[in-house]
This record gives structure tokens, C-alpha cells and sequence, in this order.
């Protein structure tokens, strides 16, 4: 007979090791970085990122603090989207190298701690996948793979009104099925069938596939546009000034194709297929991210419904370089206000779909690389962003990649293309700055990385790079930054946002002043009970303040643009969130 010391032993035990392999919500606090793969770094040497650049410069993400990378496609494509026109969910593309390169770079990662997630794409394929070239040799099993359609007026028009993302009709007649089939993005990006059991089935498949290679969890594309409405009605036509040519996508209110409420539904099916592998392996959480532009109130239903991240675009998409604090403050208070219980809020600076930090916010990119590193959860890296690198903004309507700006015109693809932020990671000041040793990279580097590099910004007493990590190293150590309460003020007229975290008796406080001109004193007094001193842990580039200098709570002097980190230990406890 066991005895009940020896049992109680034994359950400890027990639990200490479920502890260990189930590190629930390993990524409340962690740093997400997104590698655009292409332009990461480029082992091979034919101007385009790949799979062992990837894995050489691993110790950059240590270096830098960086908890988890989230990779863009790598599957195989025949990248008329980069990636995102996917003809095999299951092979690596040669441009980025071998599955055993991946299996290399995830033995790696795994080494140094780094967790790793994986783009997935449902809402169309390539129109090389093999479902679709079945689809459109009409067998059975595949036919209704896609969503294929009549045209109007005798089979000789689009089936209704419907415009792509990337201009034009959303509609492709194939005259071997004699049909219409959907693409909501670039033609040759079939838009799949979600109404077919099979295709639900292919995608769990493909989950699950991921799954057992070793990643850390999804970060899933433009699930707004999965469903669209039964019947195909037309969508209203909608005037916009904005509009560039008469067959742009805001040309219509995309009430049919957008946020149709079974895309919730999808959610929760592949949360169900990620939770029963990670309990049949009795391995670690896994992490869903959704990709969704989208309102407020949608958003936090993609939490409801299982995503651990709703990717929060709201501080690139609701403010700008003109914006005031109290509209930045209503930004980040909504969000918090509104994330259902136990959810881990989340702040995206930038992506491959939007202009960079430093292009969107002249003279003022650290203020945003610290904002997202100050407030509460889960800050997202677009790569390039720790050293704050710009949009390549002389790229030519020759040299123009990009199939959104490639489908308008040379008077116009300025204001649609995406390659200007997609340009090869800028590492140091020699030959294509040391992404590539090629003649040519696939996106021109702009003339700058001579002296914006990462070898330039490395080790210096302050650097872009040295506030990315002084920042991390703070969320790694902060107890108020990992668990404080979060408090947002505006003072001095609208002109300095205050970001107040504070546990037990731990303040970390962020000012920005955003006034261009104007110099202002703020009082902290009432913020930070007993404190009459803090230390300035760190200040943005460029402000003249002595970082580790110590400032009077009473009477903070912040000159035009500038922003600061203090910390100050004060009386009383903060509950923790
Ligand atoms: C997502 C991607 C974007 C791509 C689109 C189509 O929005 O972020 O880059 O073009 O999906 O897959």
C-alpha cells in the first residue's frame, strides 16, 4: 500500500511536471517579432531571403529580447502574392529552401528558447494548387472545392457587382468549366469554399500537419473574408473621394464580403483541432493570432471564439502623426475596456501590408516603439523596427513588385504599394548591407542603410536598437510592466499622454510630450504617491535627456517630442491585473 505521505509526494510531484510542459499563456508578455522571410537575410545569395538566413541570424531575436517570431509564407507558391498565393499548404517553397532547413531552423529556435507560429492562409489558394486545377477540370471530389458561379447576361458578365481587394472585378471566367470563380484578392487566388465539409477538413489537416513539425501556433490571414453571403447579392455602390479609378476596391461597402458572422465559427473549429493535438501530445498551449481590419466590437469576438490574439492594428489605423494624446488614450483605453475577461491585450506597430513606424511618424518612431513596449500584454515587431527603418520611398513603377500597386497604374501605384516596407533588413553598412552578397536584391535597400544599420546601432550609448533593448530587458524584469495596473492620462491641454503602470510599490511611467514646439512641466505628484524622485530609465533618440539621469516627480521637464520612461518606487500596493 502507497502511503498517503508518498501519494501526497507523488501528486506534487505530478503537478510540478504538468507545470512544466503546460506554461499556460506562455506569450502574456512577450515580444512578438514578424519575419517577412523574403527580406530577412539571404544565405544563398540570390537577392531573396530564406529559410537558413533565417536560422543564421536566430541570435539576433535573443539579442534583441524578442520572445516569438511569426514567419510570413514559406510554402510552396508561385508567389504572384509573395507567398500568399499558396499551391502546396505542405511543402516549403525552394526559394526559401528545404523542409529539413525548417527542421533545422526549429531545432534551433527551440535551443534558444524562441517560440515559433506560422502563417495559415484559408481564404483562397493559388490557382496552381492542385485542388484548384481539379476544381477546374470539374472532379468530383474538388468541383465545389472554390466558389464557382454563373456569369449574368448569358454566362458573359461577373456574377454580380463584387470588386477585388486588388482591383477589378472579383470575378475570373474559366472557359473550361464555363464558370466564374471568386478571387477576393489577386485573380490567380481562388477564394476556397468554406460551405464544402471537405475543405474544413483539408485545413484541420493542415493544422494538425504544422502541429506535429513542432510550432508554437498560427497567425491567421484575412479571416474576414472567408465567408461571403448566400445568394451573391450585389453590394451597394458607395461614392469615396478616395478612389483612385472606377473598379477600386472602395468603390463599394463590402457589407456581402466582409465579416460574415460563420467566420467566428472557424475560429472556434480550429481552436478545437489545435486544443485536442496540444492535450493528445500533453504538450504547451498553442497561440492563434487573427489577422482582421475590422471594428471594435468584431475584434473582441475573435477572442470570444478562441483567438488568443486579435491582432490590435488600432494605433496604425485609428491614429496618426496628427493625432492628440486623448485620442491615443481612447484608442488604448477601448481596447483594454472592451477584451474579454483573461484575454492578453496586444499592440501592432507595422506589417508588410503598412507604411513603417518611422515613414508614418517623422522625428517621433521611438515614441511608438515605446508605447507599444510600455502597455500591458503582448507588443508586435514588424522586422526592421528595432532599428527603426524607413519605407524605401524611390522605388520606380519598373521595379514595383507588388501585384496591389502592379494592377493600377504608373500614375497611381504609389498609393497602393506595399514593396516600399518590404525592402531587405538593413544589418550593416556593407554590400546590399549585409542581407545578400547579390547583384541585385529582389527590392531595391535604400540608399540610407549605410548609416541606418544594426552593426551601426549596436553598442552605442543610444541608438534606436539600444531603446528597443533597454526596453525589452525592462518588460523582462518590470513586476509592474508584466502585471501593473494600467492607467492613461492627458494633461497640459491635450498635449502630453501619461502611461501609468504600477504594482506594489513599483511605478514605470511613460510621458510623451506631443507638442512639436512647445516645452512642458508635468506634475506626477498625484501618480505616484510618496515618490518626490524618479530615475529616467530611458528617453526617446535625439531628446538630450541623460538616460539613468534622475528627474523631481514635482516638476518634469519634457522638451518638444520627447518621451520618457521613469521609474519611481511608491507607497501602497497596486492590486496586479
Ligand atoms: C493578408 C496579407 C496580405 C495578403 C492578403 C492576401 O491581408 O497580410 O499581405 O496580400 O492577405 O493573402
Amino acid at each position: 500500500m502507497i502511503s498517503l505521505r508518498l501519494y501526497c509526494i507523488l501528486l506534487f510531484s505530478i503537478a510540478l511536471v504538468a507545470g512544466e510542459i503546460k506554461n499556460k499563456v506562455w506569450w502574456k508578455n512577450i515580444v512578438f517579432y514578424q519575419v517577412y522571410p523574403r527580406s530577412f537575410m539571404d544565405n544563398d545569395g540570390d537577392g531573396v531571403g530564406d529559410l537558413k538566413g533565417i536560422t543564421d541570424k536566430l541570435e539576433h531575436f535573443i539579442d534583441a529580447g524578442i520572445g516569438g517570431i511569426w514567419l510570413s509564407p514559406i510554402y510552396s507558391s508561385p508567389m504572384v502574392d509573395f507567398g500568399y498565393d499558396i499551391s502546396n499548404f505542405l511543402t516549403i517553397d525552394p526559394t526559401f529552401g528545404t523542409m529539413d532547413d525548417l527542421d533545422k531552423l526549429l531545432q534551433k529556435t527551440k535551443r534558444l528558447g524562441i517560440k515559433v507560429v506560422m502563417d495559415f492562409v484559408p481564404n483562397h489558394t493559388s490557382d496552381q494548387h492542385e485542388w484548384f486545377i481539379k476544381s477546374v477540370n470539374g472532379e468530383e471530389k474538388y468541383k465545389d472545392y472554390y466558389v464557382w458561379l454563373e456569369g449574368r447576361e448569358n454566362n458573359t458578365k461577373p456574377p454580380n457587382n463584387w470588386i477585388s481587394l486588388f482591383s477589378g472585378p472579383a470575378w475570373k471566367y474559366n472557359e473550361k468549366r464555363n464558370l466564374w470563380y471568386l478571387h477576393q484578392f489577386e485573380y490567380r487566388q481562388p477564394d476556397l469554399n468554406f460551405n464544402n465539409p471537405d475543405v474544413h477538413k483539408e485545413m484541420n489537416d493542415i493544422l494538425r500537419f504544422w502541429l506535429d513539425k513542432g510550432i508554437d501556433g498560427f497567425r491567421i490571414d484575412a479571416i474576414i473574408h472567408v465567408y461571403e453571403k448566400d445568394g451573391f447579392p450585389d453590394e451597394p455602390v458607395v461614392y469615396n473621394k478616395l478612389t483612385l479609378t472606377t473598379d477600386n476596391y472602395l468603390n463599394l461597402n463590402h457589407i456581402y464580403t466582409k465579416n460574415d458572422p460563420r467566420n467566428y465559427d472557424l475560429i472556434t473549429e480550429w481552436r478545437k483541432t489545435v486544443d485536442e493535438w496540444t492535450d493528445a501530445h500533453n504538450e504547451e498551449e498553442k497561440v492563434l493570432m487573427t489577422e482582421a481590419y475590422t471594428n471594435l466590437t468584431n475584434l473582441m469576438k475573435y477572442y470570444t471564439y478562441g483567438a488568443d490574439i486579435s491582432f490590435n492594428f488600432n494605433l496604425i489605423t485609428e491614429v496618426n502623426i496628427t493625432s492628440k494624446p486623448s485620442e491615443f488614450k481612447h484608442v488604448i483605453d477601448e481596447w483594454i475596456l472592451n477584451m474579454p475577461d483573461g484575454k492578453v491585450a496586444n499592440w501592432v506597430m507595422g506589417n508588410h501590408d503598412r507604411s513603417r513606424i518611422a515613414t508614418r511618424y517623422p522625428g517621433r518612431v521611438d515614441q511608438m516603439t515605446i508605447l507599444s513596449m510600455i502597455l500591458p500584454g503582448v507588443a508586435v515587431t514588424y522586422y526592421g523596427e528595432e532599428i527603426a527603418m524607413e519605407d524605401n520611398l524611390s522605388i520606380t513603377w519598373k521595379q514595383t513588385k507588388d501585384p496591389q500597386a502592379c494592377h493600377v497604374d504608373p500614375e497611381h501605384f504609389k498609393e497602393l504599394t506595399r514593396d516600399p516596407n518590404r525592402t531587405p533588413f538593413q544589418w550593416d553598412d556593407s554590400i546590399d548591407a549585409g542581407f545578400s552578397t547579390a547583384l541585385e536584391t529582389w527590392l531595391p535597400i535604400p540608399d540610407n542603410y549605410k548609416e541606418l544599420n544594426l552593426a551601426n546601432q549596436k553598442g552605442k550609448p543610444e541608438s534606436h536598437y539600444v531603446l528597443y533593448q533597454t526596453l525589452t530587458k525592462l518588460r523582462s524584469t518590470s513586476i509592474a510592466l508584466q502585471n501593473g495596473t494600467l492607467k492613461t492620462t492627458v494633461l497640459n491641454n491635450d498635449r502630453v499622454l501619461i502611461i501609468d503602470r504600477q504594482s506594489n510599490n513599483e511605478a514605470i511611467v511613460l510621458l510623451i510630450n506631443f507638442s512639436d514646439d512647445v516645452a512642458e512641466v508635468v506634475d506626477l505628484t498625484d501618480h505616484l504617491p510618496g515618490a518626490t524622485e524618479a530615475i529616467v530609465i530611458l528617453a526617446n533618440i535625439g531628446s538630450g535627456i541623460t538616460w539613468r539621469s534622475m528627474v523631481l516627480v514635482s516638476s518634469i521637464e519634457l522638451p518638444p517630442k520627447v518621451s520618457l520612461v521613469l521609474f519611481a518606487k511608491v507607497d501602497g500596493s497596486h492590486s496586479d491585473s
